[in-house]
């Protein structure tokens, strides 16, 4: 017997989109993994809601895949599953984003690993890459496209002028939607994503509740038409970095400018660009979703598992969670078209520090459409100013204001 002959066992928890393609990759990939790490992998066992004992399954492995997603069995499977002494590879970000302390925790007790690359952007390598490559680095800041959904629907919806519907619609057809869209769309998705992205730059327990999110659904055609007049694009972001000593985590559609890494990033595909001062920026991009892509980074991942070792390490203490951080905005009002009102808005903006960076003005009948970009200002601070120009009287619609991010590195 060869040592190539030598088997590893796999259970595999949950057979869905992704454990089913892992289950058709694995014997494709066998042979390569044995000429790797001297270790023959198959599949010892899967388990559904309607076949396989976890507990037969656990016995007969040397490492657990889960694939079930959500909270309950995912977290009890893979807890039990450490405390046995196995390795364990998951793409669950709910259950990491809400329990990960927990589950890293019992990694370190039980000298197991817990991998997850799959959890952020499908198989784009950003784990690792945080986890290993930039161990040594001072993260300054994350900015990430982590949720292909919606950037396929802005990307559609700017491509074509299609309303926020009909992108969501055609999405479904292409299979880049669920048939309940609802956390992709309002940014809880790509918020537990930036929680586990955070936690491992900052060094610090980020939990998803401590990350503040805003989804898409109220993004209208013309501001996506408008902003690019004044060369700017719409992608849903998710933002980590530092501020006066702590961290925000948070996610929000923002405009970006053309020297953006991420303002190409476009379809269902994700991104991510970390920033340090050491090594200017890096963006990593790919597929954030789907069967094959998924499955192709949990056997990175098991792989990985069978040559030893990497393990998370323990928080080295706690950043405050910073929630008001300043942003440079886009703001889209529509006013009568007389003379003064300009000058009362202006005044507005003026009192609460807000300078003006670049305005368009278009004129509609009696009214006037104002679509401008301000300059980074604290986030509460614009806000009591929207409050104050709702108050004036003069605002035809509800003012819409969306974030802009200001780097470029092109
Ligand atoms: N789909 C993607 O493109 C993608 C991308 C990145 C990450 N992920 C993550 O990968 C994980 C799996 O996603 P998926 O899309 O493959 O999900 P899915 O298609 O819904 O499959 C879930 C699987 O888990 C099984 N399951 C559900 N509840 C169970 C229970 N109580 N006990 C045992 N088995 C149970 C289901 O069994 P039945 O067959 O009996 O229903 C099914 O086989 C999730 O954490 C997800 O967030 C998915």
């Amino acid at each position: 017997m060869t040592s190539t002959d030598t088997r590893f066992r796999v259970g595999l928890l949950g057979h869905g989109t992704v454990g089913a393609a892992f289950a058709a990759l694995l014997p494709q990939r066998a042979d390569a993994v044995a000429g790797v790490t001297g270790l023959r992998p198959e599949i010892g066992g899967v388990l559904t809601r309607s076949q396989g004992d976890f507990d037969a399954i656990l016995a007969d492995s040397d490492l657990i895949v889960e694939l079930i997603g959500g909270i309950e069995p995912a977290r009890d499977y893979v807890l039990r599953a450490m405390r046995a002494g196995k390795h364990v590879v998951t793409a669950n970000k709910q259950l990491l984003s809400q329990h990960g302390e927990e589950l890293w925790a019992c990694a370190r007790e039980h000298g197991v690993q817990l991998r997850f690359e799959a959890a952020v952007a499908g198989v784009v390598p950003v784990i690792r890459v945080l986890q290993e490559s930039l161990a040594a680095a001072h993260v300054e800041r994350i900015h990430g496209i982590v949720n292909g959904t919606t950037n396929f629907i802005l990307s559609e919806m700017a491509r074509t002028g299609a309303t926020y519907a009909d992108a969501l619609a055609e999405a479904q057809r292409l299979g880049y939607a669920e048939a309940d869209p609802s956390e992709d769309v309002n940014g809880k998705d790509a918020a537990a994503k930036m929680a586990i992205l955070a936690r491992l730059a900052f060094d610090t327990p980020v939990h998803l509740d401590q990350v503040v999110y805003e989804g898409i659904e109220q993004i209208a055609p013309d501001d996506i038409e408008y902003a690019r007049d004044l060369g700017l694009g719409l992608k849903l972001i998710g933002t980590a970095e530092r501020v006066d000593g702590g961290l925000s985590v948070r996610v929000h559609p923002a405009f970006l400018y053309p020297g953006h890494p991420l303002a190409s990033v476009n379809g269902p595909f994700n991104a991510v660009t970390v920033e340090s001062d050491a090594i200017t920026e890096i963006t990593m991009s790919g597929p954030g979703a789907g069967g094959p892509q998924t499955a192709s980074a949990v056997l990175g991942d098991v792989v990985s598992a069978m040559i030893p070792p990497a393990s998370t390490p323990p928080t080295s203490g706690a950043l405050e969670i910073v929630a008001d951080v300043v942003s440079a905005f886009y703001l889209h009002l529509e006013v009568p078209d007389n003379p003064g009102v300009l000058a009362r808005i202006a005044g507005v903006l003026g009192d609460h520090g807000i300078s003006v960076k670049s305005v368009v003005q278009k004129g509609l009948g009696d009214n006037a459409r104002l679509v401008m970009v301000v300059h980074a200002v604290l986030e509460s601070r614009f806000f009591t100013a929207l409050d104050e120009l709702s108050g004036l009287g003069v605002l035809r619609t509800a003012p819409r204001a969306i974030r802009v991010i200001e780097e470029q590195f092109a």
